[in-house]
């Protein structure tokens, strides 16, 4: 007898349900469960009906068409959930908003005899939330109107929802899930649920698919062996960046995460124009470790003109702190912050770029490697090949890649 679960996704909007839904889908099914996404808002952009399904008002309580072929899609998903399950499925999990009691019962009603387990999805992190919503608006549906329409619009679409939104309180299965930290905030489960474990450990652990960590083109500044600074690309971090976009031109990257300053985003740009859709999103918590008072000396200089930061920082280089700036310890923090984004953002895409620079790639990497602190200042970051990441309960791998190309000539 196969092991059957309904698992139902309940939250507002852009916080994170999906990504969540397809983390657990994705992982049970390595392990060999056979399970399956059910997405109503997938269906509703697939379907062709008579109704402006993207516009905010086809998600007014007051719209009743809207109501209705919204209620449509989500029995047609339930339908297909029936099936699913009846052919020899085993979990399905059905990735809608669900904010209301009713619909969560009218789920419930349609898998009798079936365990059911809710998993409602907070996000109370503003910032993370507001790169979603952006996010969010660069997608397809949103594409014929201008940045701040489809902001708006979604925003309206998201208050429609706050209207009728009712947080799990009676369902006998549920768990609340804060998705920007990745950790279970309560939890109440009356019956024996297949799964849960697994789905316990899914929910609070981070599997990494692909993980492209890449270091931006050469500088003008690295040329002088300048730190810090805001410099653009020499002709061959130019190259470079061509090289990195006909590499990647085969794999495909949804989204190319990059820090604020221009070395990264020049070096992502090229890539993102060979990939169709891709967008790139800047996060101020991958800018590089800002070097205070020794901001656009070089190393040399350093050594001369303030023997005693040269002196200080050589024999304790990860918890040196640069006079009015930042050390390896202190970017901790910050570092954490932007992978969390990132992983909140990436709506659990199979591939993740990351185009950042020596320190901060660095923090990255040591985020997933175990190394001591002392190690870490030194782990190699090279800008001729990038990192290649993968961790999942099968596997473990770092792999440095060359990018280089025969045609270029650097
Ligand atoms: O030289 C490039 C750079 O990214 C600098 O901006 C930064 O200060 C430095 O590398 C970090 O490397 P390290 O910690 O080894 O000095």
């Amino acid at each position: 007898m196969k092991r059957k679960l309904v698992i139902v996704m309940v939250g507002l909007p852009a916080r994170g349900k999906s990504t969540m839904a397809r983390k657990l889908g994705r992982t049970l099914e390595l392990d060999g469960v056979r399970v399956r996404i059910f997405n109503n808002g997938e269906l509703r952009r697939k379907l062709d009906t008579d109704a402006d399904t993207s516009a905010s008002d086809f998600f007014a309580p007051t719209n009743v068409r809207g109501r209705e072929l919204r209620e449509q899609i989500s029995r047609m998903n339930i339908e297909m959930a029936q099936a699913f399950l009846a052919e020899g499925g085993e979990v399905a999990i059905m990735d809608a908003s669900n904010v209301t009691r009713e619909r969560r019962q009218a789920i419930a009603a349609a898998f009798p005899g079936l365990p059911l387990c809710c998993i409602e999805c907070l996000n109370a992190d503003e910032e993370a939330l507001e790169a979603n919503l952006e996010r969010k608006t660069k997608l397809k549906e949103f594409r014929h109107l201008s940045p701040e329409k489809a902001l708006e619009s979604f925003t309206r679409r998201i208050a429609y929802y706050e209207s009728i939104y009712e947080p799990l309180d009676t369902e006998q299965n549920r768990i609340l899930v804060d998705s920007f930290d990745n950790c279970i905030l309560q939890e109440h489960i009356t019956d024996v649920l297949p799964y849960y474990d697994r789905i316990r450990d899914i929910i609070t652990t981070r599997v990494v698919r692909n993980l492209y960590l890449v270091r931006h083109g050469e500088t003008h500044y690295n040329r002088e062996d300048r730190i810090g600074g805001d410099s653009d690309l020499t002709d061959k971090g130019r190259e470079q960046a061509k090289a990195l976009a006909e590499h990647f031109a085969t794999i495909r990257i949804p989204i190319i995460f990059t820090s604020n300053y221009k070395r990264t985003l020049q070096t992502a740009e090229p890539i993102a124009e060979r990939q169709d859709p891709c967008s790139i999103i800047a996060l101020p918590e991958f800018n590089e470790i800002h070097a205070g008072i020794c901001e656009g000396m070089t190393y040399e200089e350093i050594r001369r003109n303030m023997p005693h930061v040269a002196r200080a920082r050589g024999p304790n280089k990860y918890r040196y702190v640069y006079p009015e700036g930042e050390g390896y310890k202190t970017m901790e923090d910050r570092v954490h912050r932007g992978l969390k984004k990132v992983f909140f953002l990436n709506n659990y895409d199979e591939n993740i770029m990351i185009v950042g620079h020596r320190a901060v790639n660095r923090m990255i990497l040591s985020c997933f490697l175990s190394r001591q602190e002392e190690e870490i200042p030194y782990i190699y970051m090279p800008q001729d090949r990038y990192y290649h990441i993968q961790i999942d309960p099968h596997k473990r791998l770092f792999e440095l890649v060359p990018y280089r190309s025969v045609a270029s000539g650097w």
